[in-house]
């Protein structure tokens, strides 16, 4: 009897620390993290479980930006109905009343994370996401996402957002981010806190592949939400993949399975494997559109899909302006890393579209230029083509060497890009973490489309000195 008594005694205080351990992991992101960095010896059988509280809540444009935006968000599984409520913005909080707000149901799906390659612990997590549409363009909105009952543990707070306007001659601003890729809580942040701090009313932001370094590390992706925290949940985002979001494991032939969880991006690319990696949409009097860089590299058909997808959404194209973005560039920084093939299709159909800008990463240092090289030290650029940039906003610093297509080149220094579209005018400014304008130009297109483009003085010099050493 003593026996069973002791048996009995046991298995409570064993139900009891477990339980306790579970709570712990009910926790918020900045929990989450210090989870994963204090364990010396990490268990990779070991579960963890984000919270019923929605975190790593971040808006996407779709293609038809001024009429719906896309939200997606995680819980735990215990949320396996999840909701949106949107109404448009008050002055007061009277935007609660029942009458004004709209109730969304969101698609959910159960993810089991897992990353062997970091033994990191899986995670076993509800992934949420919605679109939501019928919305009026101009207009200025709140929303929250939640699981449906009023306890405000369950809810986000609310999030305005602003649907772009009917008038394409409106000014709009986006912020154009290089490889955040490393050390992306501690390093990164800063620079989108900046560059949200520099242009809070920013329309949305880009994001030009290698945003982390582990495809499948659900630490990383976990850095790179928290580093945005709630400007992710504000300002649409858009991102075009890098090599470091394919799977290492697999040869880089598959997407990161939390792609497409986390985000929802256009689906209007040429082949189901490039839903959401390949994609187009307008904004105002811009058309953006997603080159898949690395599944151009991975496979024959989807490099020809890619050119010849590109080729027919140029030639309908209305816009007045056409930026592209693709991890690779397609005149690289560093001598020997030529993505030659990349070149080889593409720049015959931004030559012949005479596309405006195209905007890289993947070198980690700087560059901007044409492909003409005609405006190399010079101040006005007539009749000027392409602009090509690649940039870096995280902490890994490449070296580079002067080419011919460069006007501008840098090393050593975390940037990001603020991007004004006015009408016929899109003014570019590269700033450094510091708020420092890098570089800059405007560039202006008349009625027949003739560009004319003029380089701007810029506050500090064209190289930083190599005074920089990655312990
Ligand atoms: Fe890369």
């Amino acid at each position: 009897m003593k026996k069973i008594i002791f048996f009995l005694l046991a298995l409570i205080v064993l139900i009891a620390c477990k339980t306790e351990e579970n709570k712990m992991h009910f926790h918020d992101e900045e929990h989450h993290h210090s989870h994963y960095s204090s364990m010396s010896n990490v268990d990779a059988h070991k579960l963890i479980f984000p919270s019923r509280t929605p975190d790593r809540i971040i808006v996407n444009l779709t293609e038809d930006a001024n009429h719906s935006f896309a939200v997606n968000w995680r819980t735990n599984q215990e949320i396996d109905t999840a909701y949106v409520q949107i109404a448009e913005e008050t002055h007061g909080p009277d935007f609660l009343l029942d009458d004004n707000k709209q109730q969304f149901i969101a698609n959910t799906e159960f993810i089991i994370v897992e990353n062997t390659r970091d033994q990191e612990p899986l995670v076993k997590a509800a992934y949420h996401s919605a679109i939501i549409n019928n919305l009026t363009p101009g207009t200025n909105y709140v929303y929250r996402v939640g699981n449906g009952n009023n306890s405000n543990d369950t809810w986000s707070e609310w999030f305005q957002i602003e649907t772009p306007s009917l008038n394409q001659n409106k000014p709009f601003s986006f912020i154009y981010f290089g490889d955040a890729q490393n050390d992306v809580k501690s390093m990164w942040s800063r620079i989108i806190r900046k560059s949200y701090k520099m242009m809070p009313e920013v329309d949305f932001m880009l994001h030009a592949g290698d945003l982390i370094n582990h495809s499948e590390s659900d630490r990383e992706w976990g850095e790179w939400f928290y580093a945005g925290s709630f400007i992710h949940a504000t300002v649409p985002s858009i991102m075009t993949p890098g090599n470091h979001e394919y799977d290492k494991s697999v040869d880089r032939k598959k997407i990161s399975a939390l792609w497409r969880p986390q985000f929802t991006l256009p689906e209007n690319g040429p082949l189901e494997e490039l839903k959401e990696t390949c994609y187009f949409l307008d904004y105002q009097n811009m058309k953006v559109i997603s080159i898949d860089a690395q599944s151009f590299y991975n496979n024959e058909e989807s490099a020809n899909a890619q050119t010849k997808w590109l080729d027919s959404i140029l030639a309908k194209n209305t816009k007045k302006w056409v930026t592209i973005t693709m991890h690779y560039p397609i005149y690289s920084t560093k001598i020997g890393r030529d993505n030659k093939e990349l070149r080889e299709k593409l720049k015959p159909l931004i030559d012949k579209y005479n596309v405006d800008l195209v905007l890289q990463g993947h070198d980690h240092t700087y560059a901007r230029g044409y492909a003409s090289n005609q405006g190399l030290g010079k101040t006005i650029v007539q009749d000027a083509g392409t602009v090509y940039a690649v940039s870096v906003s995280g902490p890994k610093m490449y070296e580079s060497q002067n080419q011919d297509w460069m006007v501008k080149r840098g090393e050593y220094v975390q940037l990001f890009q603020i991007i004004t579209v006015d009408n016929d005018t899109i003014n570019y400014n590269s700033y450094t973490a510091k708020g420092d304008v890098y570089d800059s130009f405007s560039l202006t297109k008349n009625k027949k489309g003739k560009k004319t483009l003029i380089n701007n003085e810029s506050e500090v010099s064209i190289r930083f000195k190599k005074d920089f050493v990655k312990k």
